[in-house]
């Protein structure tokens, strides 16, 4: 009698956004305890169906997803996914100290007060931060409406798809930076910001070390620079979006006076999130600004950033931070079926990082 053994495990994350569903596939060798992608695929999201983690077309959606799934040769699959968008509530609360089982009663009763949801309506998770003076301590709380959790769930388990856990975007992003090496281990301590730039919503949270200190959401994002230059040359959403692709925010390209508003309006509510959160916390100086997202990859789009960013900081006479683009799959092993992966890790970094999050959690089971 032959024993056939297993030699690897896959790991899967889906991220679903506004503009594409992404889909990524880790694959661990059991032998040599390898980590690689070996797998993914990016599909655009049909229009409509999805608006910052509310679904608002359950049908079109449902349809793509299977499609995703049969083109990925796979008739049932199981996923760590995240809903993005303006759903998501971060909030940090200064309390009287008591263990983390205290604090979860108190969170319980006092949801509503917290999130402005009822208990029984909300999913939401903390984090102690740290002690404070006076025996109280920094809560970050992470929140958001339950329904459009379940209903995601739901829709994807009539896909065949099992969702093993929610996860929060800011979290797999971080995670996927960190734990493919995109960055390096001697910025454990440091503050970061990474900044999700997709195609409804751009995400900016900051961390100090691992710990999520503040998420904000900016609704300046791809699908408004599409539309900026589809109105102004009053052409189709898709001649728009290869225009965008050519030329994307480089003051000296023919679409540039149709983007400048939008570049502008973006550029200044990272700066207002930035200040911010470096006038309350000037001795936590940010040292890296990493962008992921598709929107990310917009030509031009790290140096404008970049420029603004020494602007501000010049003026709050502190040293500007790095700001460059965040690649796990520059860094990941590369099976031959994921080389191309190389070029769209931005895209990519999300559901890399919800895969990574099902390869933590499997070594500590
Ligand atoms: N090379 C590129 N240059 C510029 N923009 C790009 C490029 N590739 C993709 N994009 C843009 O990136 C967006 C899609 O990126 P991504 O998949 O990260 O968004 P999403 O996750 O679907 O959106 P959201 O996070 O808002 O839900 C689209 O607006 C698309 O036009
Ligand atoms: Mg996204």
């Amino acid at each position: 009698m032959r024993f056939f053994r297993r030699k690897a495990k896959e790991f899967y994350g889906l991220d679903v956004g506004n503009g594409a569903i992404k889909l990524a596939e880790l694959r661990r060798d059991l032998q040599d305890n390898t980590l690689a992608l070996h797998r993914f695929l990016i599909r655009p999201t049909p229009p409509d169906t999805v608006e910052n983690g509310v679904i608002k077309n359950e049908e079109k959606l449902r349809g793509a997803i299977k499609a995703l799934l049969k083109d990925f040769g796979a008739r049932t699959l199981t996923v760590a996914t995240v809903l993005t968008g303006q759903n998501l509530i971060v909030r940090q609360i200064d309390v009287p100290k008591m263990t983390e089982e205290e604090f979860r009663k108190v969170l319980q009763l006092q949801a509503d007060s917290y999130f402005g949801i009822p208990a029984d309506e909300l999913a939401a998770d903390f984090q102690v931060v740290r002690e404070l003076t006076g025996n109280r301590m920094l809560v970050l709380l992470v929140g958001s409406l339950k329904q459009p959790i379940v209903e995601f769930v739901d829709l994807l388990h009539s896909c065949g798809i099992r969702a093993t856990r929610v996860d929060i975007e800011p979290l797999a992003a971080l995670r996927s930076l960190r734990m493919s090496g995109a960055l390096a281990a001697a910025t454990a301590n440091e503050t970061t910001v990474v900044l999700d730039m997709g195609a409804g919503t751009s995400n900016l949270s900051v961390f100090q070390g691992e710990e999520l200190q503040m998420v904000r959401v900016i609704t300046v994002a791809g699908n408004d620079f599409t539309r900026d230059i589809a109105e102004a040359e009053q052409i189709s959403w898709q001649e728009a979006e290869m225009l965008k692709l050519e030329h994307g925010v480089v003051p000296a390209s023919p679409v540039y006076p149709h983007v400048q508003q939008t570049l502008q309006r973006l550029l200044r509510q990272v700066s207002i999130s930035l200040e911010y959160y470096q006038v309350e916390n000037r001795s936590a100086l940010i040292h890296q600004i990493r962008l992921i997202g598709g929107s990310s990859q917009l030509i031009g789009l790290v140096e404008a950033l970049a420029a603004n960013v020494q602007e501000l900081f010049a003026r709050l006479e502190l040293e500007a931070p790095i700001v460059a683009a965040g690649n796990p799959c520059a860094h990941l092993e590369l099976a031959t079926t994921a080389a191309a992966a190389q070029e769209l890790g931005p895209i990519l970094a999300v559901a890399v990082g919800l895969a990574l999050g099902e390869v933590a959690a499997d070594a500590t089971d």
